[in-house]
């Protein structure tokens, strides 16, 4: 291939249609998401049909303007991107088919990413100064894990959640508080307003040392509310919930950092919006002499950016392309 790559990238794994042509895998020469969060809103949560049936509508269109917005044409893209796991089978699929069509058409490299691996890959578009080894927090509403990171392809899974996302947490805690979907923002949004009082954390012994577990928080919510209906300070419960949550990946992360000697934690993920996981990841990061890495909000959740930006590493890494048989896979094994 040439000394520049433009890549055009389909991400389409949840309930967000998105495209974005990047170069050289960090310059961002478009960025176009479609959400569904509306339509989902009602239902309170993804609706997986819904959501491919709505990708395959929106997608022309979003591609249309991503490749409008970074003012090129399919003549000008090198190689199509596209995230084939790990999400919902129809949502994924949609995508994956789009960008089957386009390679086939423009006669261009197909490339299947991870959307994991896009996510940690994020951290390459907006931290110019990150450098290997670090340890990267991956907290979204379909994964939660401590990752320590060599290289763009060397991947050591630590830790991970043992039942629930730490997203999955938010969402569901939001729900039993009477709050909308996606409930991490609204969560946070509450959670200002009271103080951490309340106790839901049990003690949970992670074998690895940097795993951790959410379905006993989660259900520790969903017990208090039940038992004190007219009598719940909402707001309180909202931040001792989210105080629970983020600790769980701060000492995590910290612990995973100082026992390999890593100077450099990075949050990738929905989850990694969180001010309050920022906050506390920074205050003990800095006790500790760790520098923190937060993205902008848009690169933590889902985007085609970070789609592109992987598809890039995996081209100077010499990584096969994938062809036509390319299929979506529901599960990705985060280090695969
Ligand atoms: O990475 P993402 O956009 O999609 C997945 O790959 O799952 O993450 C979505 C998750 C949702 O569960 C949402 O509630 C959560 O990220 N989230 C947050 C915040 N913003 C989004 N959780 C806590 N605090 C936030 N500020
Ligand atoms: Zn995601």
């Amino acid at each position: 291939m040439k000394n520049d790559i433009t890549i055009l990238a389909i991400e389409s794994s949840c309930d967000e249609t998105a495209a974005a042509v990047v170069k050289n895998g960090t310059e961002v020469l478009s960025d176009v998401i479609a959400s569904q969060i509306e339509i989902h809103r009602r239902f309170g949560g993804v609706v997986p049909e819904i959501a491919s049936r709505n990708h395959t509508l929106a997608l022309p269109a979003v591609v249309e303007k991503a490749l409008a917005d970074a003012n090129v044409t399919g003549a000008d893209i090198d190689a199509v991107a596209v995230t084939y796991g790990a999400g919902l089978l129809g949502a994924l699929l949609a995508g994956v088919s789009y960008a089957k069509g386009l390679s086939y058409a423009w006669k261009k490299p197909l490339i299947a990413v991870s959307h994991v691996k896009g996510h940690i890959a994020a951290n390459y578009v907006a931290h110019g100064d990150l450098t290997f080894p670090y340890i990267c927090v991956l907290a979204s509403g379909g994964h939660s894990a401590v990752l320590k990171i060599d290289d763009y392809d060397k991947i050591e899974l630590l830790g991970c959640t043992k039942d629930d996302a730490a997203g999955e947490a938010f969402d569901k805690a939001a729900r039993v508080l009477g709050l909308p979907y996606p409930g991490g923002p609204e969560i946070q949004r509450l959670a200002m307003e009271g103080n951490p009082t309340l106790c839901f954390s049990k003690p949970f012994k992670s074998e690895s040392g940097y795993d951790f577990s959410y379905s006993g928080l989660k259900t520790a919510v969903v017990n208090y509310m039940a038992n004190n209906k007219d009598g719940a300070n909402r707001a309180d419960v909202a931040a001792s919930f989210q105080l629970a949550a983020v600790n769980q990946l701060k000492d995590a992360a910290i612990r995973a950092a100082k026992a390999y000697g890593i100077k450099r934690i990075a949050l990738s993920g929905g989850v990694g919006a969180n001010l309050k996981l920022r906050e506390e990841l920074d205050r003990e990061a800095t006790e500790n002499g760790i520098k923190t890495y937060f993205l902008p909000l848009g690169l933590c959740t889902d985007n085609a950016v970070m789609i592109g930006a992987e598809a890039y590493f995996m081209i100077k890494k010499g990584k096969p392309f994938a062809d036509l048989s390319l299929d979506a896979e529901a599960v990705l094994k985060v280090e695969s």
